[in-house]
């Protein structure tokens, strides 16, 4: 057996660098605990970033996969195989779309939007995206994003990319017209600080594509599959997009992806446009139905809504008696984000320090992703040590 010291040696030795690891070693995971080869137990408000919606060693979730592979792992896109033709039946149903394309990633997801959109839209007309926005890391979804320090080294990008201010009303009317052929918006952005949509922003939105055309692309990688306390974050608003991009919760730690689209678009990719050999992978989507049954047929959802609203409201109440610290706290559902003030931004290992798990994102934010199944105790534990950590800080 491995020493695992060697493994946090060896990673730096044989992977390329782009991760910053944590250096824990985490030996499992059960509920909504990771516990480390010490022994160490975390509560993981983190979630694996927004995919382990039903936590660690779920049991449908194994027993599915254990079906699943006993049956076949995989087959090809060449035939059609029933665990994605039912996933896709759940996901049109849910979203109130029409057909679904599988992939493995989110980014794969948006590419596979990009093109339909080019194919549908020509070449010339423009693509809005938004300050912030992140849509993943293949060229045309990093082309999409709206962090320069992702993108600053990998120029040329896909051109005809317009960038607006997220949330700026009066961009929306000065730059989106006949020559627009998409709009990219997360509902509530992730990566770009847990930033919601205000009403007013998604209702110009609409109006104007009511006016010109263009096609609506939500994408619901982190916010969809019930995070936000409905089954996706546009259901917040009274709003159908035209495409949906979705991944992360939706393959329950498996890889899997998708686009939806609506019965307009639906016949714009015809034989051979697209494909993927591994999209749509037999056993990811049997833990996507697995995922979604648990999720929107057993009531989850509902909870989250629930425990999200009384989440909201507790960080809203440290904030009261810490706003020399804390500069905003917002979200919706499972998806939270506190803004501190920047001196505050080594609260991730506070937090490590005390056995919870959580990111900061976008510099200063911390975001709270906690899996679906986490309970009000909780978030109580949450709140408890966060109040600690505070009370300890000095100003
Ligand atoms: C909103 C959003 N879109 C797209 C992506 C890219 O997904 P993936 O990392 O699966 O390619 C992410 C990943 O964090 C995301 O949060």
């Amino acid at each position: 057996m491995e020493n695992s010291e060697d493994i946090i040696v060896k990673e730096k030795e044989f992977l390329l660098q782009t991760y910053k690891r944590i250096p824990i070693k985490i030996s499992y995971g059960k509920g909504v605990y990771l516990f480390t080869e010490d022994g160490k137990k975390y509560l993981d408000f983190f979630s694996g970033l927004a995919v382990n919606a039903l936590g660690y060693g779920n049991e449908k979730v194994t027993r599915v996969i254990e079906e699943q592979i006993k049956k076949y792992i995989h087959i090809s896109n060449y035939y059609v195989n029933s665990p994605q033709v039912e996933l896709a039946e759940k996901l049109v149903k849910y979203s109130g779309l029409s057909k679904v394309f599988f992939t493995n990633s989110g980014t794969e997801a948006t590419e596979a939007s990009l093109k339909l959109v080019r194919k549908y839209s020509g070449p010339e007309k423009k693509l809005i995206t938004f300050s912030n926005a992140f849509h993943g890391r293949t060229y045309g979804s990093l082309s999409l994003g709206g962090k320069e320090k992702y993108k600053k080294y990998f120029a040329p990008l896909l051109p005809n990319i317009v960038q607006l201010e997220f949330n700026n009303v009066d961009q929306l009317n000065q730059n989106i017209d006949s020559e627009t052929a998409a709009v990219y918006l997360e509902f509530i952005q992730g990566e770009g600080g847990v930033r919601v949509a205000s009403q007013e922003f998604v209702s110009k939105i609409e109006f104007l594509r009511k006016e010109y055309g263009f096609i609506l692309v939500a994408d619901e990688v982190q916010s969809g599959i019930g995070r936000t306390g409905k089954p996706f974050a546009y259901n917040h608003y009274n709003i159908n997009p035209d495409l949906v991009i979705l991944a992360k919760a939706i393959g329950g730690g498996l890889p899997l992806g998708a686009m939806i689209t609506n019965q307009k678009y639906s016949t714009v990719f015809e034989f051979g446009d697209h494909g993927s050999t591994f999209g749509g992978n037999p056993v990811a989507c049997a833990v996507g139905l697995a995922v979604m049954n648990e999720i929107f047929e057993k009531g989850l959802v509902n909870q989250v809504a629930k425990l999200g609203h009384y989440f909201l409201n507790q960080l809203k109440l440290i904030q009261d008696e810490y706003l020399d610290k804390i500069t905003d706290v917002r979200g919706l559902g499972f998806m939270l984000g506190v803004e501190l003030n920047q001196q505050y931004s080594s609260i991730v290992d506070e937090f490590r320090k005390k056995g919870i798990l959580v990111n900061c994102t976008n510099e200063n934010v911390l975001r709270i992703l906690p899996p679906l199944i986490s309970t009000q105790e909780n978030i109580d534990h949450f709140i408890n040590q966060f109040k600690s950590i505070l009370s300890n800080t000095t100003s």
